[in-house]
């Protein structure tokens, strides 16, 4: 069964999306590996792979729908912070977007009663509330640490969650 034009582009729209998170995660990794901050690195790849796994879950679905999947450029992603509060606020305004926009895709779906959409995108929302949580979890913890020995404890804290 065909995907209505406005919703298969939307879908389509939202490939490059993803994959645009998943390179301002690496992009944020490389930045935190050479501040010293493995732990932090770890979480950002981990971050990477998983929008980088959505991504590939909406190129799927588009197959299934009998649509082929196309790639829009996408932007240079931001390399710099002048602290790691800046890159985790970074990091949490990213999944705030990404949030928004899996909801809009939602609605969009509703409104064209395309409920096979609608289940599809479904399956995003758990991970997304996760996701944003995480984020916005490790920005508060980055703001509670008050100099440099507090954000190392928080680093490896997460190096070990990021191994598990
Ligand atoms: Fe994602």
């Amino acid at each position: 069964m065909l995907l209505d034009n406005t919703i298969a582009k939307a879908l389509n729209d939202h490939v490059s999306v993803e994959l645009a998170g998943s390179v301002s995660y690496l992009s944020m990794a490389a930045w935190a590996d050479i501040e010293g901050l493995s732990g932090f690195a770890s979480h950002f790849r981990k971050e990477a792979a998983g929008e980088y796994d959505h991504m590939n879950q909406f190129v799927a679905y588009l197959s299934d729908r009998d649509y082929q999947a196309t790639f829009n450029a996408i932007p240079a992603p931001r390399s710099q912070w002048a602290s790691v509060e800046e890159a985790m606020v970074h990091a949490y305004e990213m999944e705030l977007d990404l949030t928004k926009r899996i909801n809009d895709l939602v609605a969009q779906a509703r409104a064209a009663s395309d409920y096979f959409t609608e289940a599809f995108l479904a399956g995003f929302i758990p991970q997304q509330i996760t996701d944003t949580a995480e984020s916005e979890e490790l920005l508060k913890r980055v703001r509670m640490a008050k100099d440099g020995q507090g954000i190392l404890i928080i680093d490896q804290q997460i190096a070990t969650q990021a191994a598990g």
